[in-house]
């Protein structure tokens, strides 16, 4: 029996030596080391044996199995790693090949401007709020200071939503501008207030240089105790400080606005010329860039604030003409034509 089990031993380390692959590997370990191979027999039929005869062959059973069983192990291990070789050679990636370029997206130059605009408030302590696109008559002109008849309403060539309402100040509308919001705040929110409104305000205008049906503003709504004009100047003059640099000048004059009194234009020395005059500021050497006051009492109740005891400061700055001045951009159209050669260039 020993000499059986040498033999086995002989015949399945040679038969092992010559094995490539798993499947042979597999059909191997059935052969040599399955239920039915000859070395489980064996260990089967010890207990048939004489006890001294038992214990060497047993020994030596044992012994051999375990060999078997070792090699098996090691056998399956390099049959691994070569199988892992191979393959990260046929399909290996060169981790050093510089990765494709993803398109990279950009904010519109509008956006951006807003968001240039936004930060500067809200570093001064004003808070951001939206209002809606659509709006009622009420919030657009009514509460604003602008009833029916007014003049001011001629002004601002209004897109009417077809709505049929029942009371003329609950006709819809595209906003005509932010104040639209100014007039919900101050009806909505509690004292103090500081905010500004950024958003797309709509004319029904045909389209030239320095016209398109729809733009963006921000408008600016401060009320707290105590505030006057001064506040109003301070403000705006640290905006045009941040947005436009410190030695640019800025000049305020008189204007009419029906929701603020008394109402002023915020102008900056052209940038062109430096103040000398030229094409672009119609010789007068100024752009004027916002309108803004101290508001209007009758706006003030309309929220419910009392303006006895509140004052009170707004502005409202057209957008699109920031970024024309700042780049040179002669047509406003530009903006909304989605030419992306255009586009790319902020
Ligand atoms: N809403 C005005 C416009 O669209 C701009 C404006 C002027 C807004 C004075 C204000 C303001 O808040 O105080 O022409």
């Amino acid at each position: 029996m020993i000499e059986q089990l040498e033999e086995l031993k002989h015949k399945a380390f040679q038969e092992l030596s010559g094995i490539s692959d798993m499947k042979e590997l597999e059909a191997w370990r059935v052969c040599y080391l399955g239920k039915k191979s000859e070395l489980i027999k064996i260990l089967r039929s010890l207990a048939t044996l004489p006890l001294e005869e038992r214990k060497m062959v047993g020994a030596n059973a044992n012994e051999v199995k375990a060999n078997l069983e070792n090699s098996l192990e090691q056998k399956k291990r390099s049959l691994q790693e070569a199988q892992l070789a191979v393959s990260a050679k046929e399909k290996h990636i060169d981790i050093t090949l510089p990765g494709r370029p993803l398109p990279m997206g950009r904010l519109h130059p509008i956006t951006q401007t807003l968001h240039e605009i936004c930060d500067i408030f809200i570093s001064m302590g004003f808070q951001v709020i939206e209002g809606p696109d659509v709006e009622w008559d009420y919030y657009n002109f009514e509460a604003l200071n602008i009833p029916k008849e007014h003049p001011a309403r001629d002004t601002m060539s209004t897109s009417w939503v077809d709505f049929q309402a029942n009371d003329d100040d609950w006709q819809m509308l595209l906003r005509t501008h932010t104040t639209s919001v100014s007039a919900r705040v101050a009806e909505t929110m509690k004292t103090p207030i500081r905010v500004v409104e950024p958003g797309k305000v709509y004319r029904y205008e045909a389209s030239d240089a320095t016209h398109v049906p729809m733009f963006h503003q921000i408008d600016g709504l401060a009320v707290d105790e105590g505030i006057t004009m001064a506040e109003l100047k301070g403000t705006l003059y640290e905006f045009a400080r941040r947005f436009f640099g410190k030695d640019r000048k800025v000049r305020f004059r008189c204007d009419y606005f029906p929701f603020v009194e008394p109402g002023v234009e915020m102008a900056i020395e052209c940038q062109v010329c430096n103040g000398s005059g030229c094409r672009l500021c119609g010789n007068t050497g100024w752009i004027e860039i916002l309108g803004a006051g101290m508001t209007h009492p009758k706006v003030l109740e309309r929220g419910g604030i009392d303006p006895e005891c509140y004052g009170s400061f707004a502005f409202g700055i057209g957008i699109e003409r920031l970024p024309m001045l700042r780049y040179g951009i002669d047509d406003i159209r530009l903006f909304y034509s989605s030419d992306l050669r255009f586009l790319r260039q902020f």
